[in-house]
């Protein structure tokens, strides 16, 4: 039996931080190590450029990626690892599904939305396009399955819809992709309101982040008194719980829910134990980190040989795409 397809990417804006770990980057490690799925997972700079970014870090911000892609415990034994613009044939995948789809529908995407809000005076039609894009990425590769977390739904929605039109306009064989969650697919932001992101400042750890910036972080996250007839379920202290859960477990956790409900909670002891327990977590991924920073010409062939791997399945698709949409060649 053939191997099920999946893809999955991340931006190329720098390092890894938990909620791309928790959110997906666990579920890619789950899916590559199962015979099951041949995957391939991808730092995606190409969809960078669609915000306002910097020419001169972007290549360097992109093999960090890659590194902590690698760091993390992703394996090029078993997973298609590379960088997206070494695969020319998405962007033109994508330039095909950008002539079935409409202004209108890419407008309404709250993903879009959002980003004018962020970038009002960057609003650009590659930005108009990510969508198209990513839905290039994984039908290049006609892959059913998408490891992402939860705010990547909308576009996998764009996806499905791209596959069935061009399934039924042209004859195409794209299969319906569907996104696989992990436990943890959304992470809150440390800030205390929305999710962790990159783009806001101080909402987030990195995987390779030091046991002062981890405190750092935490120390910021907003709290109350400590106290209360009800834990409560949403901002900054149902956060730290949270992470509580994730880092410590469940029986921590209720030890403090107990706390809070009875003699109070002391928050800067949680912190302080929270953030040696994520440092602990993390410090097998910071070993393979520096490991990794000894031998950049190591990671460079990875992406190099990734990068042939995937032009191979990408090539095909692009071009039975263009046969059957009618363009002049091999019949
Ligand atoms: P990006 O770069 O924002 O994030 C990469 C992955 O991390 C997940 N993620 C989160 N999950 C849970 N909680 C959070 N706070 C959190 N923050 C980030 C994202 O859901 C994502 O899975 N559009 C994509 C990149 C992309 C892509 C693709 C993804 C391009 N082409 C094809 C899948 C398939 C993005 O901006 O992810």
């Amino acid at each position: 039996m053939s191997k099920i397809r999946v893809f999955s990417g991340t931006r190329a804006t720098g390092r890894l931080h938990l909620g791309n770990y928790f959110g997906a980057v666990k579920g890619y490690i789950d899916l590559q190590n199962d015979p099951n799925y041949e995957c391939v997972y991808m730092a995606v700079d190409v969809h960078t450029i669609t915000t306002p970014y910097d020419h001169h870090g972007l290549a360097s911000a992109t093999k960090e990626i890659i590194m902590d892609y690698l760091a993390a415990g992703l394996d090029p034994a078993k997973a298609i690892i590379t960088i997206q613009s070494l695969v020319p044939e998405h962007v033109e995948l994508a330039f095909l599904f950008s002539s079935i789809i409409s202004v209108a529908k890419m407008q309404h995407l709250p993903t879009f939305k959002d980003k004018v809000k962020q970038h009002p005076d960057h609003v650009t039609l590659a930005l108009l396009n990510y969508p198209t894009l990513m839905a290039a990425d994984i039908l290049a590769y006609k892959a059913s399955v998408v490891p992402a977390g939860l705010d990547q739904e909308p576009h996998i929605e764009v996806t499905r819809e791209i596959a069935r039109r061009m399934n039924d306009l042209y004859g195409t064989d794209f299969p319906e992709t569907k996104r696989i969650a992990t436990p943890t697919q959304y992470v809150p932001s440390l800030t205390g309101e929305g999710k962790m992101s990159k783009s806001v400042e101080g909402s987030s750890i990195n995987l390779t982040d030091d046991l002062s910036v981890i405190k750092k972080r935490l120390a910021s996250c907003p709290t109350d008194s400590g106290k209360g007839d009800e834990v409560p379920k949403t901002g900054g202290v149902a956060n730290l719980l949270n992470f509580v859960e994730i880092f410590q477990g469940i029986e921590r956790k209720k030890a403090y829910e107990n706390d809070y409900l009875n003699q109070g909670l002391r928050y800067g002891d949680l912190k302080a134990e929270l953030a040696q327990a994520i440092f602990d977590y993390l410090a097998p991924i910071r070993e393979k980190r520096l490991e990794l920073e000894q031998n950049p010409e190591y990671v460079d062939q990875i992406i190099r040989e990734g990068a042939e791997k995937a032009r191979t399945i990408a090539a095909a698709t692009l071009a039975e795409t263009k046969r059957k949409m009618g363009f002049y060649g091999k019949n």
